[in-house]
């Protein structure tokens, strides 16, 4: 009897060490920096032409809602969100319709258009990723207003920070404008590019965030525009391979830094999240996934049309979006988006849950 009383005693104290161990490194929320791949509707409050808050994007979003996700539903870190057990979804930082009793779960600054380099942000008039992190400033004070100092410096500490962008500084700017390209080559800029992503953590870093994720780039010449535009000059729609080496390129990069940065700042715990390779494989092998066609995107033609240009008067939208890797020209279905959360959850973030 008294035996059984002492290992129940045990047990309870091995459980509640357990439990409280769990509860002390468990994520409260995730904190969003990047471009369209994560903006979940900042775009839609600031003076841009670069938005997505009209139908057919939301299609598939709870109720139907285009939210100025580019997409036809949920985006990938609504997904993660929900892995980690938090909420369904990422409210964006500047749509009043959400104060900080949302943002305590998670919160996202992306913004559709944006990039490491400011010159990028300001071809769309967009939030730099400068601005994005005064704004989490801000977010700080208001949290440590609302949970209070102790609480609120601990909820920093213990979120897990998704960077997400890149893709804009190579495709709307670097291949697209004459500024950086005739200053840098390619290697020159995506040391640069780089750079600033190491500034950009280290800053994050002394305001108290422990827990980072910075998301690789994309195979951004299978991106339906890029083939199109492969036509243009004479390609026959396959991907553009120089674009998805670069890619390649810039995400070993990108490991190089977080392998540094694990060393430079005690105390982080810092992943590189690639999504090149399972976005590939939907691509090569869409049927695999459920998929009928990873080539053309659902909206409109399905070879041009993103932001404004895919529109509710757009002929030719698909009807089952969950059929198309694509929903845009530039961006994933929500399906998509879904597979990619699950592949890097299990892949990179696992260590955080
Ligand atoms: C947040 O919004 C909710 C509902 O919209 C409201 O009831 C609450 O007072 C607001 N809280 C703060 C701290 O502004
Ligand atoms: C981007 O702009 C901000 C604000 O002007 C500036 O502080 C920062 O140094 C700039 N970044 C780079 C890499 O030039
Ligand atoms: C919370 O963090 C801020 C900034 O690091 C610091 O100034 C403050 O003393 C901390 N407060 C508590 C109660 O830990």
């Amino acid at each position: 009897m008294e035996k059984s009383g002492s290992s129940f005693i045990f047990l309870a104290f091995f459980l509640l060490q357990t439990l409280t161990k769990h509860e002390a490194t468990k994520v409260p929320a995730i904190i969003v920096f990047g471009d369209s791949s994560v903006d979940s509707g900042n775009n839609n409050h600031i003076s841009t032409v670069l938005k997505s808050n009209f139908p057919p994007y939301g299609r598939d979003f709870d109720g139907g809602k285009p939210t100025g996700r580019f997409s036809n539903g949920k985006i990938i870190t609504d997904f993660i969100s929900q892995a980690f057990g938090i909420k369904t979804t990422i409210p964006a930082y500047l749509d009043p319709s959400f104060n900080i009793t949302d943002f305590v779960h998670g919160v996202c600054f992306a913004s559709a258009g944006t990039g490491y380099d400011n010159a990028t942000s300001d071809i769309f008039s967009v939030i730099p990723l400068w601005k994005q992190l005064e704004y989490y400033k801000e977010y700080q004070t208001k949290l440590r207003d609302y949970l209070g100092a102790s609480k609120g410096n601990a909820t920093i500490a213990k979120s897990l920070y998704l960077i997400s962008l890149g893709t804009n500084d190579f495709l709307e700017n670097y291949f697209l404008l004459p500024q950086r390209s005739s200053k840098f080559s390619v290697e020159e800029y995506q040391s640069f590019l780089v750079r600033v992503a190491a500034e950009f953590v280290r800053k994050l870093y002394k305001l108290g965030a422990r827990k980072m994720s910075i998301g690789g780039l994309p195979p951004m010449g299978c991106l339906p525009l890029e083939r199109t535009s492969s036509v243009v000059f004479g390609g026959g729609g396959e991907c553009v391979e120089k674009y998805n080496g670069i890619a390649k390129d810039f995400n070993g990069k990108l490991m190089g830094l977080v392998e540094m940065l694990e060393k430079e700042l005690g105390g982080i715990r810092i992943v590189l999240s690639n999504p090149f390779d399972v976005l590939h494989d939907m691509i090569d092998h869409p049927s695999y996934f459920g998929f009928s066609n990873s080539a053309k995107a659902c909206c409109g033609t399905g070879r041009f049309e993103m932001g404004f240009m895919c529109s509710r008067l757009s002929p030719f939208t698909c009807d089952d979006a969950n059929k198309y890797v694509f929903w845009d020209a530039f961006h994933p279905t929500q399906k998509a988006h879904s597979i990619m959360a699950n592949h890097i959850v299990k892949t990179y973030l696992s260590i955080f849950l």
